[in-house]
């Protein structure tokens, strides 16, 4: 019998950016889980994947998860990494993001940057000719939408048939993630205080994704009304990197929207509760329910590796 050669949908991703979990189509998204799957289950497999490549990490802000992963990701798959901590101002600063693109597109393989502009990453990769990887600006955290999604479906069988709800702020996470629930055609919703809601023109983006996969948008001011018979409830810091001056005033008015134990309680008995993390335990989210058996952080923590490792092997292969 003839093999099956039919290349994955990733395949046509080789050599290209992955700024906006919208660069994604959903089988492209689908065959990079299936790719992440298999590298968590067998990454021996993988382990001289991307031999001989260099992948930079920009930080203009701090990280944990993204620069661990990364770094972990790409020495796991046989390539190397530089990293660029915030102190080193090389964004615009030191000299214009035109220049660094130019440089570093003769030196490495690939780039993730962590940084302020959404309009940053997409300058950079305009003007560079080897993949760029968005590792969170403001408006964006493609590669956590994409670890949250992946670690979804190992806890539940049909996503169109899940409400996942988003609860805090509208910022970069709620971004990503209400693309990828557009596409994936969930019921996803999403509670913030008013003032605070996710960007007009995502939320009309995210429903145009919808209404093609069959999938429904949810935007309201009411916690409960999200918590109600979720499957997922997501929330994420009230006060994200850059925004320090005005932590006290949004502890106050996010206060309703806190993840407790009585919000909690609105939701389906085997509701996960996720978090892209760093959590300030005991604002945006109560000890008892980020450390109960329906929390998974751990687990989304530990998937950003996965799947980066996938994307990178997309991208950079
Ligand atoms: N979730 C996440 O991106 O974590 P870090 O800020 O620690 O990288
Ligand atoms: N919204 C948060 C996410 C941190 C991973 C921030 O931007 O600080």
């Amino acid at each position: 019998m003839k093999k099956n050669s039919k290349k994955p949908a990733y395949a046509k991703l080789k050599g290209k950016d992955f700024l906006s979990v919208d660069d994604l189509s959903i089988q492209e998204i689908k065959s990079l889980f299936e790719l992440a799957a298999d590298m968590k289950k067998k990454p021996k497999k993988y382990s001289k994947a991307l031999e001989g490549k260099m992948l930079a990490l920009i930080f203009e802000k701090p990280s944990l998860r993204t620069r661990t992963t990364f770094t972990v990701g790409i020495h796991t798959l046989g390539g190397s990494s530089i990293d660029y901590p915030p102190g080193d101002n090389i964004l615009g600063k030191r000299e214009s993001v035109f220049d660094v693109a130019k440089n570093l597109e003769r030196m490495v393989d690939g780039v993730m940057i962590r940084t302020f502009g959404q309009d940053v990453v997409t300058s950079f990769a305009e003007h560079a000719s080897i993949p760029v990887i968005n590792g969170l600006t403001d408006y964006e955290h493609p590669c956590q939408a994409m670890a949250d999604f992946f670690t979804i479906t190992e806890y539940k069988k049909n996503l169109k048939n899940l409400k996942i709800s988003y609860i805090g702020d509208g910022n970069n996470v709620t971004h990503s993630l209400l693309l990828m629930g557009g596409k994936w055609g969930t019921t996803f919703c999403v509670a913030t205080p008013p003032g605070y809601a996710a960007r007009d023109e995502v939320v009309q983006r995210a429903k145009e994704l919808a209404a093609k996969s069959s999938g429904s948008i949810i935007i309201t001011n009411d916690p409960i009304e999200a918590a109600r018979d979720a499957d997922v409830i997501y929330t994420d810091t009230w006060t994200s990197m850059g925004q320090e001056a005005e932590a006290i005033i949004r502890r106050n008015i996010f206060k309703p929207y806190q993840v407790n134990r009585e919000l909690f309680s609105h939701a389906k008995p085997d509701a996960l509760f996720m978090h892209c993390l760093p959590a300030h335990r005991n604002e945006e989210v109560t000890d008892e329910i980020i450390d109960s058996p329906n929390s998974v952080v751990f687990q989304e923590a530990e998937n950003r590796l996965h799947a980066q490792k996938a994307i990178l092997y997309a991208l950079m292969r």
